[in-house]
């Protein structure tokens, strides 16, 4: 099974527009891969969450129909006086199936590897998934400490019976940049997490994030040990989001 999340972030995607694109890429695709192959997974804000789950509903097309929706982001705490946060117990009641957490936008805004792991655990206890985020900066990649800033990053998040249930590996320096990581890099990172990962008997699938395109995903995706990615500008136009998608399977 391969993994497509799309992060649409705080970005206006035109949603007629996109499902409508979305489906004459799958239309002329014979090929397109079928549900049990590869997961679609759009992560998005509420308000379009309550417009697309309806268009998800009533489609007649049983690719679309299994796009699975989840938030980009969850409180840390149960409820009460944190203004403009959004608890887990909410996401689940209204539906969704689960949320990023430690995308290195929130952390830039203050989410320090606690909050991560808080978050983490909230939505366990709701029964959500988290697609969890790590990565290095081009400083701590630079001055080669890559390796013991993503295992801290690990250790942080996996404790108290939490583990990832997706995990995107996304250097900062490739997010927005249009410069995606280099194969090499991809895979040394690969190995540092899958080395903690059986270490610590953890079973999940690795996504690569940072410049996913059209252009580049089947370098990134025939990379031994990527089982997926985390895209962000490309997800935004439902025909590109389809042809990474048509593309994903190898
Ligand atoms: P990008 O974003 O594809 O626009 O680099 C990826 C992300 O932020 O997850």
């Amino acid at each position: 099974m391969k993994y497509l999340v799309a992060n649409w972030k705080m970005n206006s995607v035109d949603l007629d527009l996109w499902e409508k694109k979305f489906l004459k890429v799958i239309d002329s695709e014979k090929d397109f891969p079928k549900s049990h192959e590869v997961k679609l997974i759009v992560c998005l804000n509420l308000y379009d969450y309550q417009l697309f789950s309806k268009k998800i509903q009533s489609s007649k097309n049983q690719i679309f129909q299994n796009i699975i929706l989840y938030a980009q982001d969850v409180s840390r705490y149960e409820e009460g006086a944190h203004t403009g946060q959004i608890s887990s117990h909410y996401l689940k009641n209204i539906g969704l199936e689960g949320s990023i957490v430690g995308h290195s936008e929130l952390r830039e805004n203050g989410d320090t590897e606690n909050i991560v792991f808080q978050k983490g655990l909230k939505l366990k206890e709701q029964g959500l998934s988290n697609i969890f985020c790590i990565g290095e900066d081009l400083a701590t990649l630079e001055s080669s400490e890559k390796k013991s800033f993503l295992l801290n990053q690990l250790e942080a998040f996996c404790k108290k019976d939490v583990e990832p249930n997706l995990l995107a590996y996304e250097p900062i320096w490739a997010i927005g940049t249009g410069i995606e990581a280099d194969s090499e890099n991809i895979k040394s990172s690969v190995s540092i997490i899958n080395d903690f990962l059986e270490q610590k008997k953890i079973n999940t699938s690795i996504l690569y994030g940072g410049s996913v395109s059209v252009e580049n995903i089947h370098e990134i995706i025939s990379i031994p040990g990527i089982e997926g990615c985390l895209v962000g500008n490309s997800s935004l136009d439902g025909e590109q989001f389809a042809i990474i998608a048509s593309k994903i399977t190898g």
